[in-house]
C-alpha cells in the first residue's frame, strides 16, 4: 500500500541529486513537490511549514544538514547549519535528535569526507523512519484488535499520518493496517484549528488510502464521545517526556480529557525518537507560540479558486496562539511505538529504553 513514492511526504531525485517536499501549504487544493537545494530553502521549508509533523521535520533537517555540508564542510559550518536548522521550530524533539544523529556521523571526519557520509545517514535515517512508522502500524494495531470489534469509530486530532513522517504515518499507521487487514474503520478527523491539519491534511490523506471519515469540528469532540460514538482516540506526539506526559497538537489535552470521562481509550503513537529522555516532564516542554494572525484569519480558496486570506476577527483583536500542549501520563492509555506498546509511566519507559537500546 506504501511501496511507491506516490504515498511518501519527501523523496530523493537520483537524478537531480536532491530532495523534494510536498509543500503541505497547498494542501489540499494542490499537490505540489518543492525542490530543496539550499541551507536557507530547508529552513524555510520547516519553518514556513511546508513540511511539518515531528518527524518528517527531523528528516528535513537532517538532508538541510548533508546539503549544507556538501557546500563547505568545515567545522564552522557544521555548527552554523545545524544551529540554523535547530533554530526553525522549538517543541518537536526529532529535529534535535536528528541534527545529534548526523553531528555524530560527521564530526571525527576529515572534512573531505564529510559531505558523502552525511548524504548516507540522512537517507538512511529516511529509510529508518519508513520501517518505524510500519511497524507502529502493526503495533499499533494489535491495540485495535485487542478493541474485540469489526467495525471501529476512531478519533484523531491534527495529522499524524504519512504527511508528518515519510511514510505509513504514527497515528494514521494502525488505521491504515486495520483497514488492510478487513476491519471497517471510519475516522473522526478533527479540524484543529487554527492551521486545520485535521481538514487540510489528515482528510486529504484517509480520501487517497479509501479511508472513510468525517470532518468535525474541534468543540463536537467531547460530545461524540460521551454519545458513545468514538471506540478510540489514537493521536500522535512532537515530544514525549521520560515520565509519559505527552506533548502534541494544541486541543489533544481536551480530547484526552473527555476521552477519560466517556471511559474510551486513548493511545499515543510515536517513534522512539519523539522521546526526550532527558525531560523529566511535560512541564519542561519549549511550547511553540504562534503569530496571532493563524488565530485571528483563515486561509483557503476563493471563489475564483485562488488562495486567500480572509480575517476572521475585528482588527482591533488580539489573539494567543500557543501550537501545542502537554496531556499528562496518567489519561494516556498506552504508548504504541516502533518498539511494542507501553505504558505511559516512567516504568513503561525505562522498559522501552532497554528494549530500545537492545535492539
Ligand atoms: O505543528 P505541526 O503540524 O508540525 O504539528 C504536528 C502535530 O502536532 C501532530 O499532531 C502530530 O501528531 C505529531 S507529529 C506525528
Amino acid at each position: 500500500m506504501f511501496s511507491t513514492d506516490e504515498l511518501c511526504s519527501l523523496r530523493w531525485d537520483p537524478v537531480r541529486k536532491g530532495v523534494e517536499v510536498i509543500d503541505q501549504t497547498l494542501l489540499p487544493h494542490a499537490l505540489r513537490w518543492c525542490p530543496l537545494d539550499t541551507l536557507a530553502a530547508f529552513c524555510h521549508a520547516i519553518s514556513a511549514m511546508q513540511v511539518r509533523g515531528a518527524p518528517l521535520i527531523g528528516i528535513t533537517a537532517a538532508f538541510g544538514l548533508a546539503s549544507a555540508l556538501a557546500d563547505d564542510a568545515s567545522d564552522e559550518n557544521l555548527v552554523r547549519a545545524s544551529s540554523a536548522l535547530m533554530a526553525t521550530r522549538p517543541t518537536a524533539v526529532n529535529l534535535r535528535w536528528a541534527l545529534e544523529q548526523m553531528t555524530c556521523a560527521v564530526r571525527s571526519l576529515e572534512p573531505s569526507q564529510r559531505a558523502l557520509v552525511a548524504l548516507d545517514k540522512a537517507l538512511s535515517l529516511r529509510e529508518e523512519d519508513i520501517v518505524n512508522c510500519e511497524r507502529i502500524g502493526a503495533n499499533g494495531l494489535e491495540l485495535l484488535t485487542a478493541l474485540g470489534k469489526d467495525r471501529l469509530n476512531i478519533m484523531t486530532h491534527c495529522n499524524a499520518g504519512w504527511l508528518a513522517t515519510v511514510q505509513w504515518g504514527t497515528a494514521l499507521a494502525p488505521i491504515y493496517k486495520a483497514q488492510a487487514c478487513g476491519i471497517a474503520v471510519h475516522v473522526w478527523v478533527s479540524e484543529t484549528r487554527p492551521r486545520n491539519q485535521g481538514t487540510n491534511l489528515t482528510a486529504w490523506e484517509l480520501h487517497r488510502a479509501g479511508v472513510p471519515y468525517t470532518i468535525v469540528t474541534d468543540n463536537s469532540c467531547g460530545q461524540l464521545m460521551r454519545k458513545g460514538k468514538v471506540d478510540c482516540v489514537i493521536v500522535g506526539s512532537d515530544r514525549t517526556a521520560a515520565n509519559g506526559d505527552v506533548c502534541n497538537k494544541v486541543g489533544t489535552y481536551l480530547k484526552a480529557l473527555a476521552a477519560r470521562a466517556s471511559d474510551i481509550p486513548f493511545y499515543v503513537a510515536l517513534p522512539t525518537s519523539t522521546i526526550d529522555w532527558s525531560c523529566p516532564n511535560g512541564e519542561q516542554i519549549p511550547i511553540e507560540e504562534r503569530d496571532e494572525s493563524e488565530v485571528l484569519s483563515i486561509t483557503g480558496l476563493d471563489a475564483a479558486g485562488d488562495y486567500s486570506e480572509i480575517k476572521l476577527a475585528a482588527s482591533h483583536s488580539k489573539a494567543l496562539n500557543p501550537a501545542f500542549d502537554v496531556t499528562p501520563a496518567d489519561l494516556v492509555t498506552a504508548l504504541t511505538t516502533e518498539h511494542g506498546n507501553f505504558d505511559a509511566t516512567e516504568k513503561g519507559l525505562e522498559r522501552l529504553c532497554t528494549i530500545a537500546s537492545q535492539a
